[in-house]
């Protein structure tokens, strides 16, 4: 049984999506074993509780400097004993000493196709406002191992989505939200549960 953690801080959706996956049966032996979240208004947390998975919160505001909110974070994820760390809506830099700790399992979503709209600075709707203002025509979703950089690691799979002429933001976001980022999320936690997963030199091949 693969054990999942799974970081968040906003509205849960790529949670509630691997929660479902696994309900369905679409994600091969694994359960979530803990929630963590650094936003205690995260309606993640709601979602959590209502699929009865244990959820901490560690939030900045509840601690006296940077150092200790990472401590706390770090053992709140490594208290659940987890063999993959997944990142759905994760808005905290996740601390070097986890990143090392646990290479290559440590996974993240992000809302475009890297190297496209990544990095630092680019997150939630600002992601989708750049694509907009750049004017592509193909967007879409990235899963990705996390390294020490900002959306630098090893990619595991991405799914493109059409940009529509009268998109907004919020549009165009829920488009790459349904159709992108709630079907690789819970399909590469599958695969890796599968033991299908390899990373080597920095790149990602999928065993059939
Ligand atoms: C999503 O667009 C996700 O790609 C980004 O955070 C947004 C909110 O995700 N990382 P969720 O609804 O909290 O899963």
């Amino acid at each position: 049984m693969l054990r999942v953690v799974v970081c968040v801080s906003g509205g849960g959706t790529n949670l509630q999506a691997i929660i479902d996956g696994i309900a369905q049966g679409a994600i091969f032996n694994t359960e979530i074993v803990r929630v963590v979240c650094n936003n205690p208004g995260a309606g993640a947390l709601e979602r959590a509780g209502k699929a009865g998975i244990e959820s901490v919160c560690v939030s900045p505001k509840d601690y006296g400097n940077r150092e200790q909110f990472e401590e706390a974070l770090i053992r709140s994820v490594e208290e659940a004993k987890p063999d993959l760390i997944v990142l759905a809506g994760f808005m905290v830099k996740v601390p070097a000493a986890l990143i090392r700790k646990y290479e290559n399992r440590i996974i993240n979503i992000h809302p475009s196709l890297i190297p496209a709209f990544c990095g630092t600075g680019y997150y939630g709707l600002r992601v989708h406002e750049a694509a907009l203002s750049r004017g592509v025509k193909i967007t879409g979703a990235t899963v990705h191992f996390v390294d020490e950089g900002m959306d630098t690691g090893p990619i595991i799979m991405q799914k493109a989505v059409e940009v529509h002429e009268d998109d907004t933001p919020e549009t165009l976001q829920r488009r790459v939200m349904e159709n992108a980022e709630w079907v690789i999320l819970p399909w590469c936690i599958n695969l890796i549960a599968s033991g299908q997963v390899k990373v080597e030199n920095g790149k990602v091949t999928v065993a059939e």
